[in-house]
């Protein structure tokens, strides 16, 4: 089967780490977040063709994927970021075959999910989660015989959500062509939602074709979209792994669960939990949990928290010279 994955937005929610490296390549728990859902479809052989729509930095991923599978990728470069549901249709190309099916991965979402059981369907699929606070996200609704009846984006704080069933950004579709069909109407007939063609709206359009659709209940959806999520990632992950790792640092308190990459070093410090530390870090006298290190990261005399670190930052404490006088409060 052949997988879209979109990778071509510029991630401004998690600038500035994005504004040199693609959100998609951001570390979380020691590798790439794209690393994640790649293994997961090699491993599964799930997948007859991968296709990456990149846009900004996008060499960057293909040098990656490049180097760390052995598997023939196809990049389709989407010129503009006009939305996602105009990345998907860049696909349409590789598509020579009427009705073949296809699989829609976001690249900034990593899933704890059987991929198999969830394609095993007569139907098309749409990956959701129940969530708390649907207003948030896109919804869909069902028919009583449990087929999708509409998909509703952000129902508004006034609208009562005609369900608390969120739309997480796995999508597995029977008629590709259907699909593409239903994109390019949306676009003719510029259905945008702030600007963008939504993947949604096309998805409405399919089934107003009369084109079946069920949902299948992801419960590890695991978002990397915002600094917030990729550390909740991160922390997942981690706990998950549990991997201890050969002291190798005796002057140190490690807490579990954590990441500690090759050649670092690390004195007189408390690392954990729920820190990654990337290749090449030198920590010294600091306290470190919950937080991100890329690679080439130095931490000096430092306590770091819900924190994500670029590749080659520093983070420096220097003592300070004070003369305070009485009754001053000087915080740093
Ligand atoms: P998002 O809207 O969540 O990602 O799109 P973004 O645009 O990169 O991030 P923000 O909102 O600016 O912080 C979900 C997925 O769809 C891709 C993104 O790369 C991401 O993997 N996408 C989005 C495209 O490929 N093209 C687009 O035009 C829009």
């Amino acid at each position: 089967m052949k997988v879209i994955i979109p990778v071509a937005g510029f991630g401004t929610r998690l600038r500035p780490h994005t504004l040199t490296k693609p959100k998609v390549l951001l570390n979380v728990g020691g590798k790439p977040m794209i690393f994640y859902i790649i293994d997961q479809l090699i491993k599964d052989k799930i997948a007859s063709s991968i296709i990456l729509i990149t846009g900004f930095l996008g060499e960057k991923i293909r040098e990656y994927l490049d180097n760390a599978f052995d598997f023939k990728f196809d990049y389709i470069v989407q010129e503009e970021a006009k939305g996602l549901g105009h990345a998907v249709h860049c696909a349409k190309p590789v598509f020579k075959n009427k009705n073949e099916e296809c699989l829609i991965i976001l690249g900034d979402t990593l899933f704890d999910v059987d991929l198999k059981k969830l394609i095993n369907s007569n139907d098309s699929v749409i990956g959701v989660k129940k969530v708390d606070d649907p207003r948030r996200f896109g919804v869909v609704e069902k028919n009583d015989n449990g087929f999708i009846k509409r998909f509703v984006e952000k129902p508004s704080s006034k609208e009562i959500s005609p369900s608390n069933e969120a739309i997480v950004g796995l999508y597995y579709l029977k008629n590709s062509s259907v699909m593409f069909n239903s994109l390019e109407y949306i676009m003719k007939n510029k259905i945008t939602v702030k600007g963008e063609f939504q993947l949604t709206d096309a998805l409405e359009n399919m089934i107003s074709k009369k084109e079946k659709m069920t949902t299948y209940n992801v419960t590890g959806w695991l978002d990397c979209g915002k600094p917030e999520t990729l550390l909740e990632t991160n922390r997942y992950i981690l706990q998950k792994r549990n991997k201890k790792i050969k002291s190798e640092y005796p002057d140190s308190k490690i807490i579990y669960p954590v990441h500690i990459g090759k050649n670092v070093e690390i004195t007189d410090s408390i690392i954990g939990p729920f820190a990654t530390i990337n290749n090449n870090c030198r920590v010294s006298k600091s306290i470190i949990s919950n937080s991100i290190l890329d690679n080439d990261v130095t931490v000096e005399n430092a306590i770091i928290e819900e924190s994500i670190i670029g590749e080659g930052a520093a983070v420096k404490r220097e003592t300070v010279k004070i003369s305070l006088g009485n009754n001053s409060e000087l915080k740093i």
